[in-house]
């Protein structure tokens, strides 16, 4: 990382600037140990715009085992699309398998999708950022009244950074809207996953998904069985974090 990187002072440089000079910035300061986090939906939007700058762009996926098919069919299609690797990772096999094996395979709708978002997203995002100087994330303040309503185009993770190791973490769509994200895709005509065109508008797991209503909030169709302050499953606790 060079020269010195001041994320406060970057932050309120960067705050109203576009997208793509956030990730300019990101890509600058960090090439290649910058790493874009697609969950195969709208933000495709943020793949898209960091291919177009950087070729060699990387970026993972988590695969919680729990996707929707359309969901792998369209990381697939990304992959295609654009040319790039996107890094699978899995959850640690013996881990699902202890928690299967007490609580079966739907334990979230009676105690919470914690435990399972732990042992399916957290822990190998955990491992991956590890690795990694600095992350991009598509979250948006628009995509979540209660958690999401201050996210900064850049911090650092309160959720991942070590005592020896600080994590930068860029949301480059921070201040997007959902009708400037479908904007840009129309316009650019970029592949989308085909839940979208069933009311699916927010998309993660399977079991945890659903379409929502007209005029319901997109975060609706997530966890609906949960409080909405409780909407977050950890990849963004730095959220949380930040408003406590
Ligand atoms: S979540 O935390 O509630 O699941 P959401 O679906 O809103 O997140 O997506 C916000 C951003 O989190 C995505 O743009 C992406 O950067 C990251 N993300 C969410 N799910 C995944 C996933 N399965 N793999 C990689 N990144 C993800
Ligand atoms: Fe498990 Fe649901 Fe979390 Fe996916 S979203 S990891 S299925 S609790």
């Amino acid at each position: 990382m060079n020269p010195p990187f001041d994320v406060a002072e970057q932050a309120a440089t960067y705050a109203s600037k576009s997208p793509q000079d956030i990730l300019k910035l990101a890509f600058e300061h960090f090439g290649d140990e910058l790493w874009i986090s697609f969950s195969g939906a709208e933000d495709v939007v943020l793949v898209d715009m960091a291919w177009k700058l950087n070729k060699n762009v990387k970026v993972f996926s988590l695969d919680t085992g729990r996707l929707h098919p359309e969901t792998y069919r369209f990381i697939e299609q990304v992959r295609e699309h654009y040319g790039i690797s996107i890094e699978l990772l899995s959850p640690d096999a013996a881990a699902v398998e202890a928690l299967v094996k007490e609580k079966g395979l739907f334990s979230f709708y009676k105690d919470g999708h914690g435990e399972c978002c732990g042992v399916r997203k957290i822990a190998p995002l955990r491992r991956k950022l590890s690795t990694a100087r600095a992350w991009a994330s598509g979250q948006r303040r628009d995509q979540s009244p209660g958690t999401r309503s201050q996210v900064a185009v850049l911090e650092i993770d309160a959720a991942f950074s070590t005592a020896d190791k600080p994590l930068y973490k860029f949301n480059p769509l921070a201040n997007m809207t959902s009708e400037e994200v479908w904007g840009y895709i129309r316009m650019l005509e970029l592949p989308y996953n085909s839940l979208h065109e069933r009311g699916f508008i927010s998309i993660g797991c399977e079991p945890c998904t659903r379409p929502v209503l007209p005029n319901q909030h997109e975060r609706e169709g997530r966890w609906w069985w949960e409080e909405a302050t409780q909407k977050e499953c950890g990849l963004h606790a730095g959220n949380l974090i930040a408003k406590s």
